[in-house]
């Protein structure tokens, strides 16, 4: 089969990673890709988000199957556009998407399905946003309703920095359209953990649960990003938790949505938190989690080309995924400024020596090659992944790993797993 994965990231290396060892991955190509993709894949120039011209490759290269990692192609509606052209991607329709395109959607559809959800409101007109947070106090949580890139949530600690963000959102507009209607949550409080699954919009196939570390700094301190690295699997995520996870949450809303007819096909991604009530939906995400993936793509056993497909075409009650019992830890290295300014263009050391370790995956999330040599390109540069049969020895390979890699400015948090240690 010929095979193109869409996205430039550590999610998009660990799927070709993973691609590239299937047996029916004949031919295996990344759009845009990355230094460290190029090593399985044979990377082509175009932009995520160029939706024609990724249909026009597909086409004109006969992709069998593509898939998307990002969410923006797919909010965009990549998986409409494939599909009206009879190509075959896996990822859900713009529809579908919205899922994470839109929280007010989002809670909307939860409440519908009569999944356990939080307190929300919708609100068009700052005044009243304004109105209804000096009414409710904080803490208390401001979303911008739309995609925005990861940065419209605002958990606010005192009703200033709630009417901040309302303002943020809806008078600077710092976000777009996607900041014109804004969700407010009620805060709650616990562990956080992601649980996705491959859904094929009736039958759900569970991955295995992981948990990211999204501060820049030790101790969760610091700025939001993307994720600067996670763990798999989590001791507080229960078999218990984890069946009533989607029992409770996902199942229900995939049925919804199947009955509200639009169904979700693809990677569905519950954001979840483990309150002293109980676990919560937090968000919805549409597609594989980045760097989570880095840690549950390792964890499986079998062939991901077959679970793609099964989800593509239907069948996923004929299958099964089997995960490896040991653990996984993802620890990211990032460029020094990250997640705000930061020089790219650093020379890389050290990916030779760890190449040869037992157990240890360097994914590549920013970085460029030039003839043999690789150099950082983006904030978050590497996922160096380790598995063990404990947390201690997982965490141990992954730490080991990183300190023979080197570049200029490389940052990473020192403390990743550590709330696993001891669990095993
Ligand atoms: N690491 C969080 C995400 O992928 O959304």
């Amino acid at each position: 089969m010929k095979i193109l994965v869409v996205g430039s990231g550590g999610r998009e290396h660990a799927l070709c990673w993973k691609i590239a060892q299937s047996p029916m991955s004949d031919e295996l190509y990344c759009a845009p890709g990355n230094g460290g993709i190029a090593q399985h894949a044979t990377c082509v120039p175009i932009k995520a988000e160029d939706i024609e011209a990724l249909g026009d490759f597909a086409e004109q290269n006969r992709i069998d199957l593509t898939v998307v990692g990002p969410e923006r192609p797919l909010i965009a509606g990549i998986a409409d556009h494939f599909r009206s052209r009879g190509l075959t991607i896996y990822g859900p329709s713009a529809a579908a998407a919205r899922l994470e395109g839109s929280k007010a959607f989002a809670n909307e559809v939860v409440e519908r399905a009569g999944v356990p959800g939080k307190r929300f409101d919708v609100f068009d007109d700052p005044a009243d946003a304004r109105d209804y947070v000096r009414d409710r106090g904080a803490p208390i949580v401001v979303k911008a309703d739309g995609d925005a890139a990861g940065k419209g949530v605002t958990v606010a600690e005192t009703v200033d920095d709630a009417l901040e963000a309302i303002d943020r959102c809806m008078v600077e507009k710092a976000f777009g359209s996607a900041g014109e209607r804004v969700v407010i949550e009620e805060f709650l409080e616990g562990q956080e953990c992601s649980i996705k699954v491959f859904t094929d919009g009736e039958t759900v196939v569970p991955m295995v649960p992981s948990q990211d570390y999204k501060r820049i700094y030790d101790g969760d301190e610091g700025p939001n990003t993307g994720g600067m690295g996670c763990y798999s699997p989590v001791p507080v995520v229960t078999p218990k938790v984890l069946k009533w996870a989607i029992d409770q949450v996902l199942q229900p809303t995939v049925r919804q949505m199947a009955a509200d007819g639009t169904p979700y096909t693809g990677t569905l991604y519950a954001g979840m938190i483990l309150t002293d009530d109980g676990p919560r939906l937090l968000e919805y995400n549409c597609r594989f989690g980045d760097p989570e993936t880095q840690v549950v793509v390792p964890r499986l056993e079998g062939d991901l080309v077959e679970l793609l497909l099964a989800t593509v075409e239907g069948r996923l009650h004929e299958v099964e995924a089997s995960w490896r019992d040991e653990r996984a830890v993802c620890v990211v290295c990032a460029s020094s400024g990250y997640p705000l300014t930061y020089e790219t263009g650093k020379e890389i050391s050290g990916l030779g020596e760890v190449a040869g370790l037992e157990d240890v995956m360097v994914f590549h999330a920013g970085t460029k090659r030039v003839g043999r040599r690789y150099f950082t390109d983006g904030g978050r540069v590497l996922g160096v992944t380790a598995l063990g049969s404990t947390y201690e020895q997982a965490t141990d390979r992954a730490y080991k790993a990183t300190g023979q890699i080197y570049f200029e400015g490389m940052y990473f948090r020192t403390d990743i797993a550590e709330r696993a240690a001891g669990c095993d």
